[in-house]
């Protein structure tokens, strides 16, 4: 299929659709020729009000023609004129707008207005082919200019049917026809995403290794957008990202200074470049949601002091200055750093920063995040090391799976050269780019050029509906009820507008969308639990939505009734909404552009489903048939809220929040670098230990825990006494797993031995 100007639809806003006058008559005759003679297709508005629900759900439309006068025109209808005119251009500054008038209206039409049109058509004067050819010029101009440089040349590529003597074998598609599978999978991609499935020796499209030619000209337009002195894609997702960012820059015993809350990504980083870790810790609050490091981590002093303890760090080379520092911008859980305060303390302490950003590619867009992202540019201090970003643009942004972009900014001093850069892109890099995910790359740029404000608003105000929504939702069951319960959510619970606190819900979306202040962490306002919060250093994502369960307060005392958010997130599964982190009393939820009200209205009702089943004690075997079925005798008679109740008494009775705070608070004495253990790996001078004999042995690999999601262990880390309380959270962690069978839950590095009916941690350790 091409892209033409006839899957456009122009979009026709007058009341005078059907009217028996002289000019309902043309403006039928009007349509007419526009579908039968210039094959466009047609949506008619009958009023502006309607035309402004259009323009808000759709992006397609290919031009607007507004009619000035509506039949029952008056005063107020042509104020709605030049509303639906101001809808349209904040919306979408390029589609074409034509103003369907008398030629005596024109000393009515306000400067506003001509600002914002594209031309004028007389509703009398010219005839109807003359009208539906302006309109059709409009359109097709329009039309060419939607798709970006690179998608668009490579669709012109594709519709050229060449005969391709190139790879990929199946040569645009035709190799799959060949046999039935294969012609399941052309029916199912189609024709044009295996068309455009092209080899490297196209040279219309440029080199992506070289950065040349429109791919590269794609790269340089990006970093444009997101404020970046390089931009480079980067086709196997932002774990290479980090990885091409780290061998850049580091080499072998090189210090570097790691958020200890990182991606593995990262931990497999400090591997490939054989570099020695020194830890940043993050905070966490007293449900076990992970906070920012603080701010005091990143002084000299306190940098300073970690290389002087660091086993690894030889004396000869204490005064180093660590070459890379890397931080999680947001957290898992939504919160987002001041970066400005961040460079000022580590402009002098480290040679590069590094922000991974892989779920914040759209901070740039949108005001409320003003200063709350790597490549912020509104810092009036200038003075800093070169920065690199990694941005998921796959994952809240519009590119395919594992396409993602790394940004570079370069230092006030430092300047980060290309040509030496690219080595390590290359190192990295396939020498058979996949052409769509580089198109979508340069497709989601454009739509945030062009549009990025407008959309991240929609966004953030969905977002924030649905955070209204559920505390006026257990407002209203309290109303009826007043110890009834439903999910809460982690928020500020009262907000300061223009020097006034005010209860979140009670403030309107729009306002809470356009003040920053409402969403930073202040120790005076401490709903996030972080009490020793610094000023102005973090600020909660408003569309990262961390939903709580019953069971425990924001101070950390746990009730005698509760519901493990895993129950929860294991119901939503069943029923199709799968949520991002599970942790043990909150669950994340995330806002995106492809987010519609629709999957909002689900998760509302499946919630109150759950909450229906817990509140009538279903029988498990309703809600988890599956699990009680693998297990008949200890859940074959429990209804849901006994069970759940049950599993949290356990949470509660053995402590485990409070355990996994202390484990993760323990940075383990290093035996040798995270590459070194691996290398041990390599050389399989490794065996498999089970976590009751691991006191005293060192792992090879990391292990990480989920939730949180953060190692708890590195490669190379003693389980000594130091690291108890870690021994102590996996024991519990074990002992968990062996009390309520079907809970087993995710550590990455950790495998499980089973003897007897019963399981047995087991990790890689080092051979003694
Ligand atoms: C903070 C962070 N960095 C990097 C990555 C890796 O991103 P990708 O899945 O694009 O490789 C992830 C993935 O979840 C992540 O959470």
């Amino acid at each position: 299929m091409k892209i033409t100007k006839h899957q456009w639809p122009v979009l026709i806003v007058s009341g005078e659709f059907n009217f028996p006058t002289d000019e309902g008559f043309r403006l039928s005759e009007l349509v007419e020729e526009l579908k039968g003679e210039q094959e466009l297709s047609v949506i008619p508005s009958f009023t502006y009000e309607d035309a402004a629900e259009i323009v808000r759900s759709r992006a397609d439309i290919g031009t607007v023609v507004v009619d000035w006068n509506l039949p029952e025109e008056d005063e107020s209808e042509k104020s709605t004129a030049i509303d639906l005119i101001s809808i349209i251009r904040g919306r979408n500054k390029k589609v074409p707008i034509l103003l369907l008038a008398d030629r005596l209206d024109t000393e009515d039409i306000p400067v506003e207005v001509l600002q914002k049109i594209d031309g004028y058509l007389w509703k009398t004067a010219d005839t109807i082919e003359f009208l539906a050819g302006r309109i059709e010029m409009h359109l097709d101009k329009y039309v060419k200019t939607i798709a970006p440089g690179f998608f668009g040349m490579l669709v012109k590529y594709a519709q050229e049917y060449k005969y391709a003597w190139h790879t990929p074998g199946h040569m645009g598609g035709e190799g799959f026809l060949r046999s039935p599978a294969g012609v399941a999978f052309h029916m199912f991609f189609g024709e044009n995403t295996l068309r455009s499935d092209l080899s490297i020796s196209v040279p219309e499209l440029g080199s992506l290794l070289d950065h040349s030619g429109v791919v590269g000209d794609a790269e340089k337009n990006s970093a444009r957008v997101f404020g970046a002195d390089y931009t480079y894609y980067i086709l196997n997702g932002t774990s290479n990202v980090n990885q091409v960012i780290w061998r850049s820059q580091l080499v072998r015993d090189d210090i570097a200074f790691v958020d200890r809350n990182c991606h593995k990504s990262l931990n497999y980083a400090m591997v490939i470049t054989d570099a020695i870790p020194i830890y940043m810790i993050p905070r966490r609050n007293m449900r076990g949601i992970i906070g920012p490091v603080r701010l005091s981590e990143f002084s000299p002093e306190s940098i300073q002091d970690k290389i002087n303890k660091s086993s690894l760090v030889s004396k000869d080379r204490k005064n180093e200055t660590p070459k890379m520092s890397a931080l999680t911008n947001s957290t898992y859980d939504g919160v987002c750093y001041n970066v400005i305060q961040i460079k000022k303390q580590l402009v002098r302490s480290v040679e590069n920063l590094h922000f991974d950003e892989a779920w914040y590619a759209y901070a740039r867009f949108h005001p409320i995040y003003k200063n709350h992202f790597g490549m912020s540019d509104d810092d009036l201090n200038k003075d800093h090391p070169p920065i690199f970003c990694s941005h998921s643009t796959h994952k809240l942004l519009t590119a395919l799976s594992q396409a993602s972009m790394l940004h570079i900014r370069n230092g006030s001093e430092v300047k980060i050269d290309p040509d030496m850069f690219n080595e390590s892109y290359m190192m990295h890099g396939s020498t058979s780019p996949q052409y769509s995910m580089i198109a979508s790359l340069d497709v989601a740029t454009k739509m945030m050029d062009d549009d990025g404000e407008i959309m991240m608003n929609d966004t953030i105000i969905e977002a924030i509906h649905f955070r209204k929504k559920m505390i006026t939702i257990l407002k209203d069951l309290r109303k009826v009820n007043k110890d009834d319960w439903f999910f809460g959510m982690w928020q500020p619970h009262k907000v300061e507008i223009d020097g006034k606190f005010e209860n979140f819900e009670d403030v309107p979306a729009e306002i809470l969308a356009k003040t920053q202040n409402a969403w930073v962490m202040s120790a005076d306002n401490p709903w996030h639990g972080f009490i020793d919060i610094e000023d102005n250093y973090a600020m909660l994502d408003p569309i990262k939505l961390t939903i709580t369960t019953p069971g425990i307060n924001d101070e950390g005392e746990m009730a005698d009734e509760g519901i493990p958010a895993s129950l929860v997130t294991n119901y939503l599964i069943d029923k199709g909404i799968v949520c991002e982190k599970t942790d043990y009393y909150s669950f994340l939820m995330l806002h995106s552009l492809g987010t519609t009200r629709g999957k909002q209205g689900t998760l509302f009702a499946e919630l109150f489903k759950f909450k229906e089943l817990y509140d009538r004690n279903a029988p498990l075997v309703e809600v988890f048939p599956e699990m009680v079925a693998a297990n008949p005798v200890q859940y074959g008679n429990v209804g849901l809220k006994e069970h759940a109740n049950d599993v949290h008494r356990y949470y509660k009775e053995y402590k485990i929040l409070d355990s996994m705070q202390e484990g993760f608070q323990v940075i383990p004495d290093q035996a040798m670098k995270p590459s070194e253990a691996y290398h041990e790996v390599v050389r399989k001078n490794v065996e498999y230990v089970e976590l009751d004999h691991m006191m005293g042995r060192t792992p090879a690999v990391m292990m990480v825990p989920y939730p949180p999601g953060i190692p708890i262990m590195m490669g190379g880390e003693m389980m000594n006494e130091k690291a108890r309380p870690i021994f102590e959270y996996l024991k519990l962690r074990q002992d968990f797993e062996n009390a309520y069978p079907g809970y087993e839950s995710d550590i990455h590095g950790v495998e499980r031995d089973e003897r007897n009916g019963k399981k047995y941690f087991k990790t890689l350790c080092i051979k003694q």
